[in-house]
């Protein structure tokens, strides 16, 4: 199952795609966490994505592609993989639907949470999140049981960089620029499906586990 779980900032792609993973048995790939993990190691590619992603712009479509085709082509992917943030442009879009063709494979399924703008920037102003695993948790809703400290590897969760009202501010119109076309690209392949993205946690979960079917 290739399975992209698609959405702005903030709706709990990250969040849900943690359940999903598990219950799927397919790993995740999330283009933020990767551009995390090479910013924190200061990587040239980490260089390249800070200065887009502190504006709340996208880093261009080529290094990104560069990036998922690489991933895509590990063996743990081959037999199937949840996108978490990636395709976010048409161009992207129509690279990996390409390149799923071009390997025999397929996007099965497109998810979509939606979550109306005031809701994301609330969730995200009082989001915190594991520098070492990228585990996601929420002042209010889903706290750590030891402040700053992860649940899951006992490293340090602080407030990511781009989860100032500024910039997530920017991260929302370029949500409804560049990304939101995205959902009406795979619509008219027939694979889109809109998920209400407001609620608990795992009501979230069950409506995504029934329109993934
Ligand atoms: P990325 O890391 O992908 O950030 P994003 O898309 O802005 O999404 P988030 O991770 O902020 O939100 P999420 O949907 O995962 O929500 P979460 O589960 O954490 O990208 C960062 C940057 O990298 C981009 O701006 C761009 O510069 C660059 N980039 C990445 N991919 C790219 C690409 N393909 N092309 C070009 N550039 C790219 O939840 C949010 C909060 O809400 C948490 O605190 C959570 O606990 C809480 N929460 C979750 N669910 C609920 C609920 N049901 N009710 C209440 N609170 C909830
Ligand atoms: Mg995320
Ligand atoms: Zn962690």
């Amino acid at each position: 199952m290739n399975l992209v779980l698609f959405g702005p900032p903030g709706a709990g792609k990250g969040t849900q795609a943690a359940v999903l993973c598990t219950e799927l048995g397919v790993p995740q790939v999330a283009t933020g966490d990767i551009f995390r993990r090479h910013l924190k190691e200061g990587t040239p590619l980490g260089e390249k994505a800070r200065s887009y992603m502190n504006k709340g712009q996208l880093v261009p479509d080529e290094v990104v592609w560069e990036l998922v085709a690489a991933r895509l082509s590990e063996s743990d992917c081959e037999s199937g993989v949840l996108l978490d943030g990636f395709p976010r442009s048409v161009r992207q879009a129509e690279l990996l639907v390409a390149w799923m063709k071009d390997n025999g494979r397929s996007v099965d399924c497109v998810v979509a949470l939606e979550v109306p703008d005031e809701a994301l920037v609330a969730r995200l102003a009082r989001r915190r999140t594991c520098l070492s695993c990228g585990g996601t948790y929420h002042l209010d809703h889903a706290p750590v049981r030891v402040e700053g400290v992860c649940d899951a590897c006992g490293g340090e969760v602080v407030q990511r960089s781009d989860d100032n009202e500024e910039t997530v501010r920017a991260r929302l119109e370029t949500y409804h620029k560049t990304t939101s076309p995205v959902l009406t690209y795979f619509e008219e392949l027939g694979l889109a499906q809109r998920v209400n993205g407001v609620g608990d946690i795992q009501s979230i979960s069950q409506r995504l586990r029934i329109a993934i079917g």
